[in-house]
């Protein structure tokens, strides 16, 4: 990708600061652009970045900034979303806007053009809860979230138009990453503030499992993904195919930030109302296809999110 033009959407996010950054690592003279309009996604996260990036501060939802940002460009990675489930309870429309409309805008504004690749940001989510595991892309799929639901219409809309008008896309469905800076008080970021607090845990459903995927890993399989030309009509899981329970990862934490005699308080409030109780994922496509496995261990990731959180004291989250 060097002295190509690479559009990130959601560049300035977690997962889009992560792989601008390691892009840039690999490729160092690519020409990158982020949109993103700073919903969740922060300047603090383009620090090591600005003097190499151009950043285009709109929304995806707006018709002419999408067609100005996507203009003349190589490779796409559409990463901007409506990513945080609680929220989708509350406001539906955000979700469905963003995910659905904002990629329709994305795609028809690439019909004709040269581009390389439009790789298309998924989640596991799309699954609903496990019927079996390790879950692959042959799985049925049904959303237990109207985020989940949009970011499936989104695909689905993906997946037409690029068969009608020859998109070079590839639908990525990643598992629950994380690490540093993450812009969500997803289960990790909660766990690792809460215990940095002292020995209490009060948190909702830990009996659900989870597949976690380090943000860097998923970063490179989503470069690999571009890369590969092979990869174009595919759907593609990002998983480590270890099945985490949450009970098992708390452990995991107290042992890692030694907090041994901890108290966990179960909370109600903190209950989703049709949450997905089982996900662990099968990578075996991503490496056949793409050549991905990813590197990093959960021991290891979390030893890193911790250690990087421990010298910043602070998650983009918590303004
Ligand atoms: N975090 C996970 O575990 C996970 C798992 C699977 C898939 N995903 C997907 O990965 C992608 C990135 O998620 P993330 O966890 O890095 O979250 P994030 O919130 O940090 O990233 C989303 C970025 O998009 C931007 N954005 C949101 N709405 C926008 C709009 N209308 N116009 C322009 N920019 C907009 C936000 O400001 C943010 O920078 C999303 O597509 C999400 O659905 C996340």
């Amino acid at each position: 990708m060097n002295g190509e033009r690479v559009l990130i959407t959601g560049g300035a996010g977690f997962l889009g600061s992560h792989l601008a950054e390691t892009l840039l690592k690999q490729f160092p003279t690519a020409q990158i652009t982020i949109l993103d309009n700073f919903i969740s996604g922060t300047h603090g996260h383009l620090k090591a970045l600005r003097a190499s990036v151009q950043l285009i501060e709109g929304d995806i939802r707006d018709r002419a900034i999408v067609e100005g940002a996507a203009r003349d460009v190589d490779y796409i990675f559409h990463l901007a979303a409506m990513p945080f489930i609680p929220d989708c309870y509350d406001d539906p429309e955000a979700f469905i806007t963003a995910n659905v409309n904002g990629t329709y805008n994305l795609l028809r504004s690439v019909i004709g053009t040269s581009l390389k690749a439009f790789i298309h940001m998924s989640t596991s989510e799309v699954y609903g809860s496990a019927q079996y595991v390790p879950i692959d892309e042959k799985h049925p799929t049904l959303p237990r979230s109207t985020y989940a639901a949009s970011k499936l219409a989104a695909e689905n809309i993906a997946f037409t138009m690029a068969k009608e008008h020859k998109i070079p896309l590839t639908i990525v469905r990643s598992f629950n990453f994380y690490g540093p800076r993450d812009t969500h008080p997803r289960i990790i970021p909660e766990i690792i503030i809460q215990f940095s607090k002292g020995n209490v845990l009060q948190l909702g459903n830990i009996n659900a499992s989870r597949d976690f995927v380090y943000v860097t890993d998923v970063a490179q399989g989503l470069i690999l993904a571009a890369l590969t030309e092979n990869a174009r009509g595919q759907i593609i899981n990002l998983a480590t195919g270890k099945e985490t329970l949450l009970k098992d990862l708390i452990d995991m934490a107290a042992r890692i930030m030694h907090k041994e005699k901890y108290e966990l308080k179960l909370r109600e409030d903190r209950l989703r109302p049709f949450d997905v109780d089982r996900l662990c994922g099968s990578a075996n496509k991503a490496k056949e296809i793409i050549g991905w496995v990813p590197a990093v261990s959960i021991e290891e990731g979390f030893a890193r999110t911790l250690s990087w959180y421990q010298e910043v004291k602070r998650w983009p989250f918590q303004k």
